[in-house]
């Protein structure tokens, strides 16, 4: 079976510069993969290149059977990728349902056969995403007294109101407390249940709670991609990576 994405020879530069090498990795639907490397790896670079926001200087990126290399970045939304970004965007003086409603009518897939929540109404899909986000309680709310944690988390549900069917992650867990970051994981191996993921992270407790497989970047190209065991037990892996962040 073909991965549900799949990157092909990906390379990238900007000016002279090659910050992506010949990347190439594959996603499974229905895994949670995790992108991990040292900063300034190129991981953030990748997730623009699928998202559409940059273009490759060459290769090719693939999403359901389908050549995306391409397409405008609101195709590529459009068509079931969706992203949440490091900066929150939610909207402060509003309700954690009325972002949760903005964040619908913004809804960019017309593939409602592949929506995973079978739900009739809004009201249902609301409360179905409140509870997948952790965020039951919290509907009626307004968005500006969450904490940092709750806050990404309605981020979270306001990219799975528009249904995507891969959804990307660039570090979820920045500046979360040990209790957020519990909560995450569990939120985390929920959503694997109805969706596929690419999880941008470098703490790797939190990646040994999550993936199902682990891709390891170093200067643009892939160092390794397997397991969180065969990551972990691997030599390169430790000598560029992991080494340097238990020595942090
Ligand atoms: N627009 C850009 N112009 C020039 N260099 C860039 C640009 N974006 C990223 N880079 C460089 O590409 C490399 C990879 O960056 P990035 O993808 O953000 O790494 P990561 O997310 O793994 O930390 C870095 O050396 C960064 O400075
Ligand atoms: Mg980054």
């Amino acid at each position: 079976m073909p991965g549900l994405l799949e990157i092909h020879n990906l390379s990238k530069s900007f000016d002279t510069t090659k910050v992506i090498n010949d990347f190439s990795m594959e996603v499974t639907e229905g895994t949670l993969c995790c992108l991990v490397g040292p900063n300034g790896a190129g991981k953030t670079t990748t997730m623009d290149l699928i998202t559409g926001r940059i273009k490759p200087t060459s290769g090719k990126i693939v999403f359901a059977n389908e050549d995306i290399t391409a397409k405008h970045e609101h195709i590529i939304a459009r068509s079931g990728i969706g992203r949440k970004f490091q900066v929150p965007a939610v909207l402060r003086d509003m309700t954690v349902r009325q972002n949760l409603e903005v964040a619908y009518s913004r809804q960019t897939n017309p593939f409602w056969n592949l929506f995973k929540f079978r739900v009739a109404g809004l009201k249902q899909k609301l409360d179905e995403i409140a509870t997948l986000a952790g965020l039951t309680g919290r509907l009626n709310d307004r968005a500006g007294i969450l904490s940092h944690g709750e806050t990404q988390w309605l981020e979270i549900g306001m990219v799975l109101m528009q249904e995507p069917r891969l959804l990307l992650m660039d570090e979820p867990i920045a500046g979360m407390t040990e209790g957020e970051i519990e909560k995450t994981v569990r939120i985390f191996r929920d959503l694997r249940k109805t969706a596929t993921l690419v999880v941008v992270e470098h703490d790797m407790g939190f990646v040994r709670e999550i993936a199902d497989e682990v891709v390891v970047m170093h200067m643009g190209s892939l160092l390794a991609q397997g397991t969180i065991q065969q990551i972990e037990g691997n030599a390169r892996v430790r000598e560029v990576y992991l080494g340097e962040q238990e020595a942090a």
